[in-house]
């Protein structure tokens, strides 16, 4: 495959991968066996892995209204499942379970 890879960084564990432009930033991060965004439905319908990217490019399918209003999307928030990278990211996670995350052994 010619897939262009980017570099993920989740800010607030450190995390960083690779994703490629072709996979959401989401599954690339599950495939590789780490952790940092919480992960749900995998579909934009929960919530769970909403994240803010703080630099670089993504491309995003529809996400729903719900979680991720209009406002919030210009703002750089986006459902981790929905977006695809067309840049390196560095994003922070922002969803329900930010909390879990951040607590050394919480991740569920
Ligand atoms: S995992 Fe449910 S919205 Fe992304």
């Amino acid at each position: 495959m010619g897939a262009t890879r980017h570099r993920i960084t989740i800010l607030d564990t450190g995390e960083v991968y690779t994703c490629p432009d072709s996979v959401s930033v989401l599954k690339a991060m599950a495939q590789l066996g780490r952790k940092g965004i919480p992960s749900g439905c995998h579909g934009g319908g929960c919530g769970v892995c909403k994240v803010q990217v703080v630099s670089g490019e993504i491309e995003t399918l529809t996400m729903s209204r719900t979680h991720v209003s209009e406002e919030e999307e210009r703002a750089g928030f986006a459902l981790a499942c929905r977006c695809y990278p067309g840049s390196d990211v560095s994003l922070k996670v922002v969803g329900k379970m930010q909390k879990a995350v951040k607590r050394p052994y919480g991740f569920v």
